[in-house]
């Protein structure tokens, strides 16, 4: 039987890398299975993904050899949502996959309406891109790549740069797109958690870019423990049920690990003075007429490091421009180091 979509005896080596990233895989994917790929960081995953979709060789160099089966039109949904758009709106950015599938402009409207509908992007079409939040760029993403209605959909870690319930919300989709179009899924992916339980098969790599198991899902989870925790692979159920329990027992290896970091840190802050270098006082943020958050009053001193935490869309990142001054801020007051930020020179 011809395969479908996979590789044999697959090496590649990047041009300016001494050693393969990819050694001797060899693999084959049916038409209509939705795999999971898993393995540590830079053991290749993602180099695997862009040999099957065809974009090495053809758009990023490398020294190939050994057999690829890919398939001409497949889509690839990166983590980073910001690094697939051309586009100012949502509307001109699904239509743009349209024009290359030749679609007459007439006939875009209603495709970009039932296209936004089946990702729930459920904004104005006329939505600038750049005010969409983290989970919603991706279902833009997605819609993008349904548009060019590929036959193979792949995906490299889409919910990297989501929190929990941005991450859950993209796999429901996912999932339930699985469900209605029974199409070829590769998948890398991090976190376990609401994905695996729908995947038919699972594939792990270790460090030198090679095969290790190839089987069920549960299979690998059962038989790979010692190899995945060492990769950093999430097993499920773990996070973040059992989080608490990590850190209250204070003999955990993690919890060790955690609080030896902490320690460091707190020395070398008590070798800085308690300056406060960035106040704010009721302070107003967000974009034209658009509020994000409103009365923030926060302190911060010299040495400390402070961590932001918040559902995608929050507005984390809009506080931090406003901070350094690449938003201006809309009411209240922002001093660092005790003078009003505006007042500094932009220098
Ligand atoms: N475009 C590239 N040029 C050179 N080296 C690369 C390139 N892409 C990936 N690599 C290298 O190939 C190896 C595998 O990388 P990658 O496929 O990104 O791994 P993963 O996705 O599993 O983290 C790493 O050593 C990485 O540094
Ligand atoms: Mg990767």
């Amino acid at each position: 039987m011809e395969t479908f979509l996979g590789c044999k005896n697959l090496f590649i080596r990047f041009y300016n890398r001494s050693e393969q990233s990819l050694q001797n895989i060899t693999l084959s994917i049916n038409k209509g299975e939705k795999v999971l790929i898993l393995g540590p960081s830079g053991s290749g995953k993602s180099t695997l993904i862009s040999a099957l979709a065809g974009i090495i060789p053809e758009h990023v160099e490398a020294e190939v050899s050994g057999e690829v089966f890919s398939r001409k039109n497949g889509g690839v949904m990166f983590q980073d949502p910001d690094s697939q758009f051309c586009m100012l709106h949502v509307d001109e950015e699904i239509a743009f996959s349209l024009e290359n599938r030749s679609i007459p402009r007439n006939e875009m409207d209603k495709m970009i309406a039932d296209l936004m509908l089946q990702v729930g992007l459920n904004v104005d079409r006329r939505t600038p891109i750049e005010t969409l939040s983290g989970g919603m760029k991706q279902r833009l993403a997605l819609a993008c790549l349904l548009a060019l209605q590929p036959e193979v959909l792949f995906f490299d870690e889409p919910t990297a740069q989501l929190d929990p319930k941005g991450r859950q919300e993209i796999f429901d989709l996912l999932h339930q797109l699985s469900k209605q179009t029974n199409q070829t899924m590769v998948f890398v992916e991090h976190v376990l958690d609401g994905c695996i339980e729908w995947m038919d098969r699972a594939i792990l790599l270790n460090d030198c870019g090679t095969v290790i198991a190839d089987g069920k899902p549960k299979d690998i989870l059962q038989n790979f423990q010692k190899e995945m925790e060492a990769a950093g692979i999430w097993r499920p159920k773990v996070f973040p049920e059992k989080w608490s329990e990590v850190v209250e027992n204070t003999s955990h290896p993690i919890s060790m690990k955690l609080s030896e970091k902490l320690e460091t840190k707190l020395v070398n802050k008590e070798k800085g003075n308690n300056d406060v270098v960035i106040r704010t006082e009721n302070m107003e943020i967000g974009y034209g007429k658009k509020t994000i958050v409103s009365d923030i009053n926060v302190e911060i001193r010299k040495g400390q490091w402070v961590s932001i935490i918040g559902q995608n869309g929050s507005g984390k990142s809009t506080f931090l421009k406003s901070v350094i001054g690449l938003e201006p801020i809309k009411k209240g007051q922002l001093y660092f180091q005790h003078k009003e930020l505006k007042k500094w020179s932009d220098r």
